[in-house]
């Protein structure tokens, strides 16, 4: 595998294999690589990639100023042992002064789709999002890039974004890789304490019951949203930030529970705020 940190270097080494005619796919993260930044790689391969980007990145900008930019875990040495055992064939690491050099002042602004949930608790977050991609998608130029379910409404604002902007690749989303008791993996999950992790599954627990809920036929959204509620209320320490039923598209309330229907929450243990979904698709 092949390691670069400037953006000239990593076209070079993408203008080869396109050059010889390779599919190209890209799969950005922020590293502290996990079976769910993994498994990505596993989709690329499967969708037809033969030269596979990966890149790593703890983007400032989709931080907030009280959030975790400063902390987020990194282990470069780690990640690139596991992509090395992945195939990957480059690795792109830019630096904060390389992706955002003084000066730089134009971004993109994500739509409507970013407002509600994540967007209303995270203010700027989902820009930040659609900025650093755009501009590892100009940097890279894939022919398809995966990106993970779990971040679910990052998947809706890059989706809109591609579209909207004319952006020339195909996009991918994987499901979410979990722990054997349904936790969701993500690089975050290392903030906990162990009795911490012990609560973490009750969220994709609550999402299950709604899951059932609506399978058994319940329409009533706040019905399935109560329900959902009093699985993670009668644990203490751990604290909804929200926890409902969405329009996978727009993330609003459905208008019709007959259509596909996204559950998704976020919760709070300690210091440490984990999010998940489960998509209900229908014939
Ligand atoms: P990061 O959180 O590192 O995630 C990188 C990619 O891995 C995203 O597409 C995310 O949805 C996916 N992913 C994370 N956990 C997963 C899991 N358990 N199963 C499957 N896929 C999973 O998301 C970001 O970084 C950033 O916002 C980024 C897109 C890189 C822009 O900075």
């Amino acid at each position: 595998m092949q390691t670069t940190t400037t953006i000239s270097l990593a076209r070079e080494a993408i203008a080869r294999a396109r050059d010889s005619r390779k599919t190209i796919a890209f799969i950005p993260t922020m590293g502290f690589l996990h079976e769910g930044h993994l498994s990505l790689i596993d989709t690329a391969r499967e969708a037809g990639a033969e030269f596979i980007v990966v890149s790593i990145f703890v983007n400032p900008k989709q931080f907030g100023a009280n959030e975790d930019f400063a902390r987020y875990p990194r282990d470069e040495a780690r990640d690139q042992e596991l992509l090395t055992g992945k195939d990957v064939d480059l690795l792109f690491l830019p630096s904060v002064g390389i992706m955002y050099p003084p000066g730089s002042q134009t971004t993109v602004s994500a739509g409507a789709v970013a407002m509600p949930l994540e967007g209303e608790r995270r203010p700027g977050h989902f820009d930040g999002v659609a900025t650093v991609v755009m501009k590892l998608f100009n940097i890279v130029q894939p022919d398809l890039a995966v990106f993970g379910r779990k971040d679910a409404q990052q998947c809706a604002v890059i989706d809109r974004m591609v579209g909207d902007l004319d952006v020339p690749v195909r996009l991918i989303f994987a499901e979410t890789a979990r722990e054997h008791d349904g936790l969701a993996l993500s690089s975050r999950n290392s903030y906990l304490s162990p009795d911490e992790r012990r609560l973490a599954p009750a969220l994709y627990r609550a999402l299950r019951a709604g899951e059932e809920a609506v399978i058994r036929g319940i329409r009533d959204v706040s019905a399935i949203e109560t329900l959902m509620r009093k699985m993670i209320e009668k644990r203490p320490g751990i604290e909804i930030d929200y926890l409902t039923v969405v329009d996978p598209e727009t993330f609003l309330p459905p208008a019709d529970l007959r259509r596909d229907l996204l559950l998704v929450g976020a919760v709070r243990i300690g210091r440490t705020r984990l999010i998940d979904n489960i998509r209900i698709a229908r014939a």
